[in-house]
Parts: C-alpha cells; sequence; structure tokens
C-alpha cells in the first residue's frame, strides 16, 4: 500500500506544510477553524503533492473534499495530511471522514484532535473502520497552536484572548498624557498588523481610544479586506462622534461595550454613524470580562486580540483571562513620565511559558502562552 512507504520524516514534512497552509484563512472562517489538508502520493520517483485545500472564507466547504477535488483519481492510494481530525458527522457538508474513504486514500495522517464531542475520536474511527491506515498526532502542538482560537471557543465557551503590548526598555508603554507615542519601529509595527488580520476582533479600553484615537484596522498592501471588527470598552458612551474609529464604522465594524447608564442621545447618534452596541454587565463600576468574552464566543469570535491600554491589560491579566502573550520590546528607553506596563519579560504570570521569540529590526519580540 502507497502510504506505508511514506516515513516519519515525511509525515513530519508534508505535515509542516499542511500547517503552513491553514495559516492562510486565519481570522476569515468564521466559527470553522482554519484547516488544511494535502494528499501526497509516491508512484515510486518520490512523494509529490497531488491536491490541496484549506477551509474556504466564511468557514465552507472545509478542506477535505477541495483537496479531493484538485486530487480527482489520483486521491486513490494517496496518504491525506489533516491539520485537525476530519468531521465524522452529518452538519450542511457530509463528513470528512467519509469523503476521505470514498475517495480511497490509503492513509490519514491527523495533527490535532477536535474536542467538538460529534467528531472527537470519531473521524479517525470512522476511517480506522474503513481499513484505513490512521497515524495520529504528529506536529500536534504546532497544528493546535494555530487552532488556538477554535480550541479555545469549543472548550471554554470564550474567544482566545491574545494581549499585544508595545514597550520601551524600561517596561513602560507609553507617556502620560501625550497620546500615541511611537514605540517599535515599522517592522515591528507590520507584525501587529499581521496579528490582526488574523484576529476576528481587537479590543481596546476607552482611554486609548480617547488619547491615542487609533484606527485599529490592517493597513497592510493587499490586506486592508483583513481588518478584523474592532471593540472598545466604552460604558459611559465617551467615545467622540469624530474620532477615526466612528469615522471608519460604515466600513470596518466598531462594537462598543456600553453600560445602560450612557447617554441615549449619545448611542442613538453613534448608531447614526455606524457603531453597534454590545450589551455588557457591570462589575464593582467596570464592564465584567467574563460576561463580555460570553458574548462575543455567542456572536462567532473565536479570536480576540486585546490592544490596551494599560488598565483594560492589567484587568484582563488580573482575571486569568490572557491564554496568549505578544510582547514587542524596543531598544529604547521612556523614563520617569512613562506610563508602567502591567507585564514585562521579567514579571510573567505564573503558568506562562515562552513559546517562542524574534526579532523585528531592532525590536526584540517574545511570545508565551498560557499552559491550560
Ligand atoms: N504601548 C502599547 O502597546 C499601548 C497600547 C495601547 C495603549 N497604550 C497607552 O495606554 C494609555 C491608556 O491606558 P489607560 O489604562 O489609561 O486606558 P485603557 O486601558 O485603554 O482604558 C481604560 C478604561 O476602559 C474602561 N473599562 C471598562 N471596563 C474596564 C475593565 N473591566 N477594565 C479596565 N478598563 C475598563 C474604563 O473606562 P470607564 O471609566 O469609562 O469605564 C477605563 O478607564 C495611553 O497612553 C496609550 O497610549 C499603549
Amino acid at each position: 500500500m502507497q502510504g506505508a512507504s511514506f516515513s516519519p520524516h515525511d509525515d513530519q514534512r508534508y505535515m509542516a506544510a499542511a500547517i503552513r497552509l491553514s495559516r492562510r484563512h486565519l481570522g476569515l472562517t468564521g466559527t470553522n477553524p482554519s484547516v488544511a489538508t494535502l494528499l501526497v502520493r509516491d508512484d515510486g520517483i518520490g512523494p509529490y503533492i497531488v491536491g490541496r485545500g484549506v477551509t474556504t472564507v466564511g468557514g465552507r466547504p472545509h478542506a477535505e473534499p477541495q483537496a479531493l477535488d484538485e486530487a480527482g483519481e489520483r486521491a486513490r492510494g494517496a496518504v491525506a495530511y489533516v491539520t485537525l481530525e476530519p468531521c465524522a458527522h452529518h452538519g450542511r457538508t457530509p463528513p470528512c471522514a467519509e469523503a476521505l474513504i470514498r475517495a480511497g486514500v490509503a492513509r490519514v495522517v491527523g495533527a490535532a484532535r477536535d474536542p467538538d464531542p460529534r467528531v472527537s475520536g470519531r473521524g479517525y474511527a470512522m476511517l480506522r473502520a474503513a481499513g484505513i491506515e490512521v497515524t495520529e498526532g504528529v506536529l500536534a502542538e504546532e497544528a493546535a497552536d494555530l487552532l488556538k482560537a477554535y480550541l479555545t471557543r469549543s472548550t471554554k465557551k470564550r474567544p482566545e484572548v491574545i494581549l499585544k503590548l508595545a514597550l520601551s526598555n524600561d517596561g513602560k508603554i507609553g507617556i502620560q498624557g501625550e497620546g500615541q507615542v511611537p514605540i517599535t519601529g515599522e517592522i515591528a509595527r507590520r507584525q501587529v498588523h499581521v496579528m490582526r488580520a488574523e484576529a476576528d476582533a481587537i479590543l481596546v479600553g476607552i482611554g486609548t481610544a480617547l488619547v491615542d484615537d487609533p484606527l485599529l484596522t490592517c493597513r497592510l498592501p493587499g490586506l486592508s479586506a483583513r481588518s478584523p471588527a474592532r471593540i472598545v470598552l466604552d460604558r459611559l458612551l465617551r467615545l467622540p462622534i469624530d474620532s477615526q474609529l466612528v469615522r471608519s464604522a460604515k466600513e470596518v465594524p466598531l462594537f462598543l461595550a456600553a453600560g445602560g447608564e450612557a447617554d441615549p442621545a449619545r448611542r442613538a447618534m453613534l448608531k447614526e454613524a455606524g457603531a453597534e452596541f454590545l450589551a455588557v454587565e457591570a462589575m464593582d463600576g467596570q464592564i465584567a470580562l467574563p460576561e463580555l468574552l460570553d458574548d462575543l464566543a455567542a456572536r462567532g469570535f473565536s479570536s480576540l486580540l486585546v490592544e490596551g491600554g494599560a488598565s483594560t491589560a492589567a484587568a484582563f491579566l488580573a482575571e486569568g483571562l490572557v491564554d496568549r502573550l505578544c510582547l514587542f520590546i524596543s531598544p529604547g528607553s521612556i523614563g520617569a513620565r512613562g506610563i508602567a506596563a502591567p507585564v514585562d519579560p521579567d514579571h510573567i504570570p505564573s503558568g506562562f511559558r515562552l513559546l517562542r521569540q524574534a526579532s523585528f529590526g531592532e525590536d526584540h519580540y517574545f511570545e508565551y502562552v498560557r499552559a491550560d
């Protein structure tokens, strides 16, 4: 059988390629995960790819039928690399495990397991029952890292929360009363825009919205259509009508997390300008974050990029709601007038581990994930 001739090294190599492909539609597949499938065969001259698929924008079709369509008859006897266990239930589309069986693949290599009870273990069981060899867990951690938003929403019923902050070398995130202070350089800034493109929503506190007047869109060439929804914690609806966020609300969704005590006239004005509202619960005079996250998950948001400011970041950290912590550290110092960051590489809350570090121009990047 074809699949048996592949070495563990081949499996890792093709799974790594499938994981890279799955990244293409991050943030674009609604409540479905961005998953990839590669179909690889070896006719005696070494393995080569005959079909590839990544979950379509919007979430359907899934990756498997697209890869099978591309491969056609060449799928028979091929090895399928799937970054997430193939679905086994009849939903709006027939089960992908069934499609793989019908196409006659020889072997399925899977990375992450799907926690969805309709799938968990059943996709692989269905394949095995049909006589298909299954190799599970190849690069499982790497695949799960890219699927974290979907996995978090499935298991915790809230979006994955990614806290991103830019810090000076002396641990400051801005200057008191000075509005937006450029901390990191252009290359790091572009990296942040990639993170925006891959997120379902960005959130800031009203303090940042008032002082910085940010736009919070993805402004990389060719990727402006990938700007996620913007959310502001704005209990009293203080966001100015002429702010960049409101002025762009008809092009890029803007949600204001506002309390019942906000002025109805302001609410009407902001609504007219294109803003939408999230009903929130209050806790000690602040917006209750767990309930807000429940609401966002129910609306289909799987990942939330929190971009500050200091109090908002501190609140998410204090409530144990941060899953991933992304710190960009510049070589420059700000000094005594700076606003202290609520977290820095020397003071990482317990339960986090360093996942990766990199340099973006002169800036250093540290990414930590919470071990659940
Ligand atoms: N370097 C960076 O990465 C970065 C990123 C963003 C911002 N910044 C800087 O950070 C500074 C602003 O920080 P900030 O702390 O003043 O403002 P902030 O965190 O942006 O906003 C705080 C406000 O959000 C509202 N809020 C509602 N619910 C909350 C909750 N559960 N927890 C916390 N806040 C809640 C409160 O306003 P109400 O009183 O109206 O409820 C609170 O005053 C600016 O200087 C900005 O330039 C730096």
